[in-house]
C-alpha cells in the first residue's frame, strides 16, 4: 500500500485497485471515461452499454471495498450511467446524496439541453461517516453586489460568509480558458474536487482517484495537506501530473484551517472552521448590512497563497472588479 501513496501510477485501475488492501483509503473520487467517443490518449471511449456497464461495476466495487468504513465514495458521471450505478452500488454501500453540478454538456439528439453533470456520494457505512458540512459565499449581483437571494425578514439570521452547501452547485465553472487546460479532454476544475475533500477528509487522510488523468484529484489533495493515491492508464497523463505536482504547495489554509481559493477569495470553507477563520475578514458589525456589502478577506498578499501569481491570473481573465464595486469595497475598508 505504502508505495503507492503519493504517487500517480500508470496502469489499468481495476488491476492496481486489486493491489490495495481493503478499508485502506479515506476518499474515492471517480471521474470515469462517460462512453461519448471522446479522444482520450489510450482508451476507447466507445463501448456497447452493457459492456461499459460491466466495466464500470468492476471498479466501482473494487472503490468500495478500498474504503474504509467512515469514508466517502464520490462517482461523477452523466444521468445516464448514475442511475444504473445505483443498481449494483446500493447493495455494497449506503446513498448519501445526488450532487447536481451546474455545467453545460453537450445534446446527445433529441433531449432536452442537458445542463448538469451528477456526481453520487455514497457512504461506505452513513452510520460511521466523517462528514463536514461546508459554506460557500453568498451570491451577489454584479452591478450592485447586493445578495442575489431575498433573505425578506431574516437578515439578521443570515451567515456573514455565506450559505451552507447544498447538493445543487451552481459557483464552480468548468475550465474554459485553454491557457488553465492540459492536453486533456475533460479536466475538472481544482476547486470542485477540493470541495469534496474538504467535505469528506482531515488533515493527512488519504483521497484515491482511479482515473486521474491531468492530475487534478492529487493536486487538490496535496493543495488541502492531504495524501493521494492516482491510478491512469495514459502514461503521458501521468508525466503531466507528476510534473505539476512537482510544483505545488500543501499550503491552501487560512491561519491552520484548509480552505478552497479560487482567485483570491475563499470559495469554500468547513463550518465548523468559520470561528477561528472569520479574523481574517473585514465584517460588516450589523448582520443586515451584509445584505448590501460583501466580507472582505484582510491583507490578501499575505493571507492568499501565491497571491502574485493570483493577481496575474485575474487580470488575465479580466476579472478585476468594476469601477463601481472597487469604490465601494474602498470605502468599506476605510470606515472598518
Ligand atoms: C474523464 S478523464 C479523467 C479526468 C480527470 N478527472 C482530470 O481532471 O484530469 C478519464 C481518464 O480515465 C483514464 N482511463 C481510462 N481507462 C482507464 C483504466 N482502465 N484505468 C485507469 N485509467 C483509465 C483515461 O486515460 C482518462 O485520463
Amino acid at each position: 500500500m505504502k508505495k503507492y501513496i503519493d504517487t500517480v501510477t500508470a496502469g489499468d485501475c481495476i488491476e492496481l485497485l486489486n493491489r490495495l488492501p481493503d478499508n485502506s483509503v479515506d476518499m474515492t473520487f471517480a471521474d470515469p471515461p462517460f462512453n461519448l467517443r471522446k479522444k482520450y490518449g489510450r482508451y476507447n471511449d466507445h463501448l456497447k452499454d452493457q459492456e461499459y456497464l460491466n466495466w464500470c461495476k468492476m471498479w466501482i466495487l473494487e472503490l468500495v471495498r478500498v474504503t474504509k468504513s467512515t469514508g466517502s465514495i464520490f462517482l461523477h458521471n452523466i444521468p445516464k450511467w448514475l442511475i444504473k450505478y445505483s443498481y449494483f452500488l446500493d447493495d455494497a454501500a449506503d446513498f448519501k446524496h445526488w450532487i447536481a453540478w451546474d455545467a453545460q454538456t453537450a445534446p446527445m439528439g433529441k433531449t432536452l439541453q442537458p445542463s448538469h453533470y451528477g456526481i453520487l456520494f455514497y457512504a461506505k457505512d452513513a452510520e460511521k461517516l466523517v462528514f463536514n458540512e461546508l459554506r460557500y459565499p453568498h451570491k451577489r449581483s454584479r452591478q450592485t453586489n447586493i445578495l442575489a437571494k431575498d433573505y425578506g425578514g431574516k437578515k439578521h439570521l443570515l451567515h456573514p460568509y455565506g450559505p451552507l452547501v447544498s447538493d445543487v452547485w451552481t459557483d464552480i465553472h468548468r475550465l474554459k480558458h485553454n491557457k488553465y487546460r492540459d492536453t486533456h479532454p475533460c479536466q475538472l476544475p481544482v476547486h470542485l474536487l477540493e470541495r469534496f475533500i474538504l467535505m469528506a477528509t482531515d488533515e493527512n487522510n488519504i483521497v484515491l482517484d482511479p482515473f486521474v488523468g491531468t492530475g487534478t484529484t492529487a493536486v487538490a489533495a496535496k493543495r488541502l495537506g492531504r495524501r493521494y493515491i492516482g491510478f491512469d492508464i495514459d502514461d503521458n497523463y501521468v508525466d503531466i501530473t507528476k510534473n505539476k505536482l512537482n510544483n505545488v504547495e500543501s499550503n491552501s489554509r487560512i491561519g491552520s484551517s484548509w480552505v478552497s481559493f479560487y482567485l483570491g477569495e475563499i470559495i469554500t470553507l468547513r463550518d465548523k472552521d468559520w470561528n477561528d477563520i472569520k479574523q481574517y475578514f473585514y465584517i460588516p458589525t450589523k448582520k443586515q448590512d451584509v445584505d448590501k456589502q460583501p466580507i472582505i478577506l484582510k491583507n490578501k498578499s499575505k493571507a492568499v497563497p501565491n497571491y502574485c501569481a493570483v493577481k496575474n491570473e485575474i487580470r488575465d481573465l479580466s476579472l478585476f472588479a468594476n469601477a463601481k464595486n472597487f469604490k465601494m469595497t474602498k470605502k468599506f475598508i476605510e470606515k472598518c
